[in-house]
């Protein structure tokens, strides 16, 4: 039973603004905001002294069961990795099964691998895979459901999901007329399958080579003709995990105009090197996530996007796959880069290194942290309780001390694999207490919640980008 809280003495944080104030939260919403409460008997005190009180993080780019040629990654189980970070809820894609509805697939798969697992609040994107007739006939149903956005891959050629212009335009109209957010994984499938042929004829089969066969060019283009695509259905247009200046600037383009695009990035290009992938001892398959890893420009030209609201979001786009087994997929005689798994866990450090090397280095301010990183990828996606400090709210507070200082290793993570991309950097900050709708789920850093304790989150439509 969740009872009376009463956080005191913090410094609370929103994506407008920064003032000292005491929260009260009765069962699972925080009822009173003031400058200060006075405590009554039964209640419980936590003291914020000395710390930021912000929203629970939202995370609206997570895979919990991505299948790349086979090789799963880690589930729901690994949730509470979330919470450590100061995530408190979730979005997680979800493939439809062939031969089975959009909305079947979330729900069997929430029935099967997520009800009584999860750590943290979550929600659904739906990915479609099979796009018949009767299927996207089926989107505004998803709505209904309470999962009002859908991705779908350009890339991947030859995959079960990857999507040709033609579902992509199809489910843009259909999403439109019901306010679903479509989201896109922009890069040229044709362009990357060319490109990987070739390297791999030429015996280039190494972990680098996957940057080499995807460039700024193969998302910059996809990225134009998916706006091409949306202008034409007159839809909003999401692009999950924008990696290159080019295509940044093409979203910032598109927007200016008038067109209602729209883009976030991600943990890992912000602060990893395109050279990671070229670590000896296939160390560099660690850093294969698709768009690639880039350069010092491209991060550059990141920092000030999410500074400037040019893209809205950072995400994790966190996938649990470990070194030793599954990253070596692509390791040996006829292995190549492309038989790596795709993606990389950071589910755990996804607001650590906004936070360290964001706003301690002085490239965003405080409110632009808790935009980016909770109250937007709030609206994005219709979760109207969520990623905001205020009366009414879900009662999903971090107590979050700017004071700690530490550095990030596998040693002290969740996500249950064998490494993590950010080894050995530093951190500064952390969530020091957690709740999650009233309760305490992280205390002094280590998590204290329970399995089950997450809940399903159904999403509004006519997100932020109909906005
Ligand atoms: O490399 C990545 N990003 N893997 C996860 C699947 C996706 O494309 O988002
Ligand atoms: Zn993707
Ligand atoms: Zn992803």
């Amino acid at each position: 039973m969740t009872g009376t809280t009463l956080i005191k003495n913090g410094t609370i944080l929103t994506a407008e603004e920064e003032y000292r104030g005491d929260i009260l939260i009765r069962g699972e919403k925080i009822s009173v905001i003031a400058d200060e409460i006075i405590p009554e008997k039964g209640w419980e005190v936590l003291d914020a002294s000395g710390m930021y009180v912000m929203p629970g993080g939202v995370d609206q780019h997570v895979h919990f069961s991505f299948n790349y040629k086979g090789s799963k990654v880690r589930g729901f189980e690994t949730s509470h990795a979330a919470a450590v970070g100061g995530t408190t809820t979730l979005i997680e894609f979800v493939n439809q099964e062939q031969g089975k509805g959009l909305v079947e697939s979330i729900q069997d798969y929430i029935k099967s691998d997520v009800d009584g697992i999860a750590m943290v609040d979550y929600a659904f994107h739906s990915v479609m895979t099979d796009p018949r007739d009767e299927v996207i006939e089926e989107i505004p149903k998803l709505a209904e459901a309470g999962f009002p956005t859908m991705k779908l891959f350009m890339a991947y050629k030859g995959m079960f999901f990857h999507a040709d212009d033609d579902t992509i335009l199809k489910a843009l109209k259909k999403g439109r007329a019901a306010g679903m957010t479509i989201m896109v994984h922009a890069e040229n499938a044709e362009m990357i399958d060319v490109l990987s042929k070739e390297l791999i004829r030429e015996g280039k089969t190494e972990p680098y080579y996957h940057a080499v066969s995807r460039p700024p060019v193969v998302e910059a283009e996809a990225t134009r003709r998916a706006i091409y695509l949306a202008e034409l259905a007159d839809a909003p247009l999401y692009v999950v995990h924008v990696s290159c200046k080019e295509a940044m600037e093409i979203i910032r383009e598109a927007y200016s105009k008038g067109q209602q695009v729209y883009g976030e990035t991600c943990s890992h290009y912000l602060v990893l090197d395109r050279e990671d992938l070229a670590k000896p001892n296939f160390e560099g398959a660690k850093y294969v996530c698709s768009p690639a890893l880039r350069t010092q420009e491209h991060r550059d030209a990141l920092w000030e996007a999410i500074d400037k609201k040019w893209l809205n979001a950072v995400s994790s786009d966190h996938c649990g796959f470990d070194w030793k087994e599954q990253k070596h997929m692509g390791f040996g005689d006829g292995k190549s880069f492309a038989d790596i798994p795709n993606g990389a866990p950071s589910l755990q450090n996804r607001m650590n290194i906004l936070w360290t090397y964001g706003v301690c280095e002085g490239k965003i301010s405080r409110q632009r942290f808790v935009d980016l990183a909770c109250t937007m990828p709030a609206r994005i996606n219709g979760l109207e309780g969520k990623g905001h400090i205020g009366v009414g709210y879900d009662g999903d507070v971090v107590l979050f001390d700017p004071s700690y200082e530490g550095v990030i290793s596998v040693k002290n993570n969740l996500e249950d694999v064998d490494f993590c991309p950010f080894e050995g950097f530093v951190q500064k900050g952390r969530a020091d207490t957690v709740l999650l709708r009233g309760q305490v789920i992280v205390k002094n850093g280590q998590y204290v919640g329970q399995k089950g304790q997450g809940k399903l989150i159904h999403g509004k439509p006519y997100g932020d980008s109909y906005k």
